[in-house]
């Protein structure tokens, strides 16, 4: 199974996709989580990418194309993958689904995880407060937040008419965004004729948090394009870009020639 999960900065993409990738039995694949390692590391990508991250632009597109490419054909190769965070653009969709395709490496799925401004800020903040993560400020976390606003109609849109497009309140309890997502992906999964995940569903570890959350929020939830049959990457008829494939070596350390965000 492959999936993608698309969401504003603190949605809850990587709690969530953390849950699924245990439940299907796939990888949890995060391009934020691989940048934020090559910057811990020092590498040559991680010291490009660092005042992009701390600014919270997103980084160029050749160099996400470039650090996820390996774990994502190795994922394809052990059953699958749930991306986080990527795409950020529908230059990066594109990017991925002209690579992808042939290689039958691309997305079936993807899901769209929603909430609202203010919540989203309360989540980052109390986030930053423990984690560490310097992006984790008001005001970063705010430009983040138009950033993804920026670019999150038209990269919808661009997976609702080529793939089946799940969309999925994202403001209710931890464990409840869950369960109505697995329920989505089953439900897509049969719609779509894919096998049945090849190891048992994992059973959902109850979020300790969510015991005394109560959401007035009704479960509000779109499968969008259920059955559709993905378009072949040969379909997509957009022009070819310098940085449009997983092709790019990032042992090179070779992204000179990129602007830098
Ligand atoms: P990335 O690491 O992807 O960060 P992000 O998109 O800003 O999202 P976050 O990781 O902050 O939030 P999340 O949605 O994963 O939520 P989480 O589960 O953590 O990217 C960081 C940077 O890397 C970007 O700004 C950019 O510079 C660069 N980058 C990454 N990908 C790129 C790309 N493709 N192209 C270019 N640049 C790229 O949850 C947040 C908090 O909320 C947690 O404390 C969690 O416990 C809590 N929470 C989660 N769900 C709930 C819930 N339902 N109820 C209550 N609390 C919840
Ligand atoms: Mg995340």
């Amino acid at each position: 199974m492959r999936l993608l999960l698309i969401g504003p900065p603190g949605s809850g993409k990587g709690t969530q996709a953390v849950r699924i990738a245990q439940h299907y039995g796939i990888e949890h694949i995060s391009s934020g989580d691989l940048l934020r390692h090559h910057v811990a590391e020092g590498t040559t990508i991680g010291r490009t990418v660092a005042a992009c991250i701390h600014r919270g632009d997103l980084v160029p597109d050749g160099i996400v194309m470039d650090i996820l490419r390996k774990p994502v054909e190795a994922a394809t190769r052990r059953g699958g993958y749930i991306l986080d965070g990527f795409p950020r653009t529908v230059a990066q969709a594109q990017a991925a689904y002209r690579v992808a395709g042939p290689l039958g490496t691309g997305v079936r799925i993807a899901v769209y995880l929603t909430a609202g401004r203010r919540q989203l800020m309360t989540r980052l903040l109390a986030r930053g407060a423990q984690s560490g993560r310097t992006d984790d400020t008001e005001q970063v976390i705010s430009h983040r937040l138009d950033v993804f606003d920026a670019a999150a109609k038209p990269l919808v849109d661009y997976y609702h008419h080529r793939e089946t497009l799940i969309t999925i309140d994202g403001e209710r309890p931890i464990d409840d965004v869950t369960r109505t997502m697995i329920d989505h992906l089953d439900q897509a999964r049969r719609q779509l004729g894919l096998p049945e995940h090849p190891t048992p569903p994992q059973p959902i570890v109850e979020h300790p948090r969510d015991a005394c959350r109560c959401s007035p929020r009704q479960p509000s939830t779109r499968t969008g394009r259920a059955g559709a049959t993905p378009v072949p990457a040969t379909h997509d008829k957009a022009p070819r870009s310098p940085h449009d494939g997983w092709t790019h070596t990032a042992a090179h350390g070779g992204h000179a020639d990129e602007p830098p965000c």
